[in-house]
């Protein structure tokens, strides 16, 4: 079975974007694939973090995880530094990737910019990125477009490895983004809902309660037409609307498009889907919150499962680039 691996960072609250464009498939991708998810907080480390809030957050994600769909005995879910493989593999990463490649990411440049402090790591993060992709053999790696270049770096990096120290990662192969993959802010339609959103008002947060959701996407920005028309470039706060209702109710944007004749109905139909699809994760959220010591054992069987096929991928490279054996 091929091995899917995909990591989220605890960095916010996870919003509609995320589920619509990553979870959602995940728990689809579980039964069909040998699937592995991180919670990737060292990764959330590479810029400055509240302590209380990562530990929070990395935790909510986790549960969110679960809510989502996914069954902890038929996929691995499990924390990134819990499993210390990562930080080790990262290491030789680093010592793989040369600086002019890392200097060509773009996210770096765009994370580093108007920074005060930009740490090290911040600039080295695509190295343990890629610890975290080779750790697991990985073929498959989903991924928003915003990630593939650090996809790509990782895919040089293991070849240049292979070649150097002879064959032993397997190099994964380029993921094709996923259908619905970008949900659009909601106040500012040109630019793709997210965790660091200048407004509040424009994320549909998955663990916000439905009358804040309601009023979020009543209050929508869309323009100053009247017509219902799926044209993303044109119209891209409606078309936005349409591919949420879409995504929500398994219709096609177009032909949603044809049974509105005013914004009104649209956003309002858009928002009591989008409540009955979060609904269901929210209670089961809930349900796992009450249950603290519950989440934390499925976080240590995860890391468990993980590190049993981490750590002799570790000892392997270790062993390639000459550090004796412990
Ligand atoms: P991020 O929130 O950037 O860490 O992304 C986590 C996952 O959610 C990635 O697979 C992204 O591609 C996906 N994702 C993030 N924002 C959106 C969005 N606005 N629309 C669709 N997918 C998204
Ligand atoms: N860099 C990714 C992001 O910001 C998160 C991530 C870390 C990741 N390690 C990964 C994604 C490995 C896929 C595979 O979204």
């Amino acid at each position: 079975m091929a091995r899917v691996f995909s990591g989220i960072q605890p960095s916010g609250d996870l919003h509609l974007g995320n589920y619509l464009g990553a979870l959602r498939h995940f728990a689809l991708d579980q039964y069909e694939y040998d699937c592995v998810f991180c919670i990737v907080d060292l990764h959330a480390l590479t810029v400055p973090q509240d302590p209380e809030a990562l530990a929070r957050r990395t935790l909510e994600a986790a549960r969110v995880h679960l809510a989502a769909g996914l069954d902890p005995s038929v996929c691995t879910l499990f924390v990134q530094s819990h499993v210390h493989e990562h930080a080790e593999l990262s290491w030789l990463m680093e010592c793989t990737a040369s600086v002019g490649e890392l200097r060509r990411m773009t996210q770096f440049k765009e994370k580093s910019t108007d920074q005060e402090f930009v740490s090290g790591a911040l600039f080295t993060y695509p190295a343990l990125m890629a610890a975290d992709i080779l750790l697991y053999a990985s073929d498959r790696v989903p991924v928003g477009n915003d990630q593939r270049q650090h996809l790509e770096l990782t895919r040089d990096l293991a070849e240049r490895f292979n070649h150097r120290f002879g064959a032993t990662f397997v190099v994964p192969a380029a993921a094709v983004p996923r259908v619905g993959a970008r949900i659009m802010d909601l106040q500012r339609p040109t630019a793709k809902m997210s965790k660091s959103a200048t407004s509040p008002q424009g994320t549909v947060g998955l663990l916000e309660d439905p009358a804040s959701i309601a009023r979020k996407i009543r209050r929508a920005v869309t323009d100053a037409e009247v017509e219902v028309r799926y044209d993303t470039e044109a119209k891209p706060g409606v078309s936005n609307l349409l591919a949420i209702l879409g995504a929500a109710t398994g219709e096609d944007p177009v032909e949603l498009a044809g049974r509105y004749h005013r914004y009104g109905p649209l956003k309002a139909d858009c928002a009591d889907a989008v409540v009955a699809l979060l609904e269901p994760i929210q209670a089961r959220y809930a349900e796992l919150a009450g249950d603290p010591a519950g989440t934390a054992a499925v976080l240590a069987e995860g890391a468990a499962k993980a590190r049993a096929v981490a750590a002799p991928m570790l000892e392997k490279a270790r062993q390639a680039v000459g550090l004796l054996p412990r």
